[in-house]
């Protein structure tokens, strides 16, 4: 996701009625994280200190893995990083949060709306906690029975308004004035309605993590039951091609539409380009919000079938929905043998395919993408096939990788082809045990801040002062979580001491 840096002001429209007397008195985070905050941190990069004045975190975890990391951190800059991104999640995006009605909503940043595939990443580390803070295990609890309600109505869609109990106003979508979905969709609940696969697998990789920290099934209610009834709907119909036997035309849903929207009009009436059948599922859009070329994309397609292993292993585990567990593993096992059968020639995966014999081979920075194929759980890093895309990927063969003096990495089309994403980095970072590779990932990260000291959506190779959104929840909590895997998987490289960490331990 998805803003240019200088639409902040556009969107910043939104009004919240239950936001209490002192947190009016608070600053727009937008505002706020473009200037730095003193005290700096004591290392060579100064970084200054971006949390939001106690009063006005929007969400208080008892959990105390910032102490922790701070003491435990060899270099002060880095330490710095971790104590602004970990916690940003809730410091700042709970908009609301109510426990008796079990819904919270959570915006990705300086847009006022949830999306399904933010939320996820934006909560995923804090996955290990949830067996620790009973009052975090509840917010996420009331996170899925939210996002349930929204995919049981609206399975399509990716981004949200809030719910109607919150008595926010749902904010207008100047990109989304102008454009007709099939089927239709109501603005007051949906803020935009790109059909993207992945989101689906937010849902559903938010679910898991919370059955596998709390082991409390109560979640699989009425709300959520229908959700993943849905998510099997949408599977079966955008697996199956465009035309079938006769030449009739296969349509379940299209976007028409053009002017303001932020991605172009989508050719062949709304509804992409054709397909053919190949067990894999069809998306429209990408994990950016930009246009498919080929509807069959591999990153998302991987993230599909591992979450729908996950599905099926805690419905077994809980006792539920056997039927559900049994349709989970078969699709499962047929897209991930459609990956291996369908998008890898000579071991290089391409980012996408038409199953009649396109290829796009390339890689666009928001996950799920090809270089975090290890990080979904797809395979293991050490893969043939993987360390051979990888360093594809990393090199001029990739269309969207791009390097500068300073700054480089993986990118896409969403901004531009010269202002790569630090979250690149971050997957590059979950994919390799090479200490170098990782060392070099990281300060790069580090380094490019603009002095801010959070993580940027990009950043210009040819000026480190130009980069965008300067408040993206996601990407903060991407480069916390790769942090604390570290200071699991390699500690002696980032630790005072060579001995592993994990939080809520
Ligand atoms: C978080 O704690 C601070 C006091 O440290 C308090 O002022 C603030 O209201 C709390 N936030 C929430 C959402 O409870
Ligand atoms: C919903 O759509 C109507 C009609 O296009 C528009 O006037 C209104 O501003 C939209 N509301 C929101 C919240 O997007
Ligand atoms: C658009 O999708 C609807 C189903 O939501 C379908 O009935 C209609 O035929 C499709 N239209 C086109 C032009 O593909
Ligand atoms: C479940 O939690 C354990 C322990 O934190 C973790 O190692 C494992 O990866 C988790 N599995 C899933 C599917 O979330
Ligand atoms: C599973 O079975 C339940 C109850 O019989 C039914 O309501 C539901 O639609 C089924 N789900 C799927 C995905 O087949
Ligand atoms: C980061 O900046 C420091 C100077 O502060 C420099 O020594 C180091 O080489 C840079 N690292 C990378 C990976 O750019
Ligand atoms: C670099 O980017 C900043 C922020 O957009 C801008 O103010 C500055 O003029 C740019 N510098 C150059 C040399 O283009
Ligand atoms: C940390 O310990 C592991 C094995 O225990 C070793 O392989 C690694 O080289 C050590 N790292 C450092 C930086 O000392």
């Amino acid at each position: 996701m998805r803003l240019r840096f200088r639409d902040f002001t556009t969107l910043a429209v939104i009004t919240g009625a239950l936001v209490s007397r002192t947190q009016a008195q608070c600053p727009d985070y937008t505002t706020y994280s473009q200037v730095p905050h003193d005290p700096r941190s004591t290392g060579p990069l100064a970084l200054p200190y971006m949390r939001p004045a106690p009063a006005c975190r929007t969400f208080n975890s008892t959990a105390k893995v910032i102490s922790d990391m701070k003491s435990l951190l060899k270099d002060p800059d880095l330490a710095r990083l971790f104590e602004n991104t970990f916690p940003n999640t809730l410091d700042t995006t709970v908009k609301y949060y109510s426990e008796s009605e079990n819904l919270a909503f959570i915006i990705t940043g300086d847009i006022t709306a949830q999306w399904l595939r933010d939320t996820a990443n934006q909560f995923a580390h804090y996955h290990s906690l949830l067996s620790v803070d009973p009052k975090l295990a509840t917010l996420v609890k009331a996170v899925i029975n939210n996002e349930a309600r929204y995919v049981a109505q609206y399975p399509y869609c990716g981004s949200f308004q809030p719910p109607p109990e919150s008595g926010l106003a749902p904010s207008v979508n100047d990109w989304a004035v102008g454009v007709t979905v099939n089927p239709p969709v109501n603005n007051q609940t949906v803020f935009e309605c790109k059909y993207e696969i992945d989101s689906l697998c937010g849902f559903l990789k938010l679910s898991r993590s919370y059955y596998n920290a709390t082991k409390d099934a109560s979640f699989m209610n009425s709300n959520w039951r229908a959700a993943i009834d849905q998510i099997f709907r949408v599977i079966n119909e955008q697996s199956q091609g465009t035309f079938d036997e006769n030449f009739n035309f296969v349509s379940y849903y299209n976007w028409t539409g053009g002017g303001g929207s932020l991605s172009p009009m989508v050719n062949n009436d709304g509804n992409g380009e054709p397909k053919a059948y190949t067990g894999l599922v069809g998306t429209h859009h990408r994990p950016s919000d930009d246009l498919s070329i080929f509807a069959f994309l591999t990153p998302a397609n991987a993230m599909l079938s591992v979450e729908l292993t996950n599905l099926a292993q805690i419905l077994d585990h809980a006792g539920q929905l056997r039927n559900v567990s049994q349709q989970a593993k078969e699709w499962s096992s047929k897209i991930e043998s459609a990956i291996w059968k369908t998008t890898v020639v000579d071991n290089i995966f391409a980012y996408e395919t038409n199953g009649l014999g396109s290829r796009y081979v390339m890689d666009d920075a928001n996950v799920p993408s090809l270089i975090s194929l290890p990080y979904l759980g797809f395979l293991e890093k050490t893969h043939p096939a993987y360390v051979a895309t990888r360093k594809l990927l990393l090199s001029r063969n990739n269309p969207y990788y791009a390097a500068g003096k300073t700054f480089n990495g993986i990118g896409g089309p969403h901004v531009d082809p010269w202002n790569p994403w630090p979250m690149s980095h971050i997957s590059a970072i979950f994919g390799t045990d090479n200490d170098q590779e990782i060392l070099q990932s990281l300060y790069t990260i580090a380094n490019n801040t603009d002095g801010l000291g959070l993580i940027h959506e990009s950043q210009s190779i040819y000026n480190s002062s130009s980069y965008t959104r300067s408040w993206f929840a996601w990407a903060n909590s991407y480069f916390a979580e790769m942090i604390l895997d570290l200071a699991d998987r390699k500690p002696g490289l980032i630790l005072k001491q060579n001995k592993s960490y994990k939080p809520g331990k």
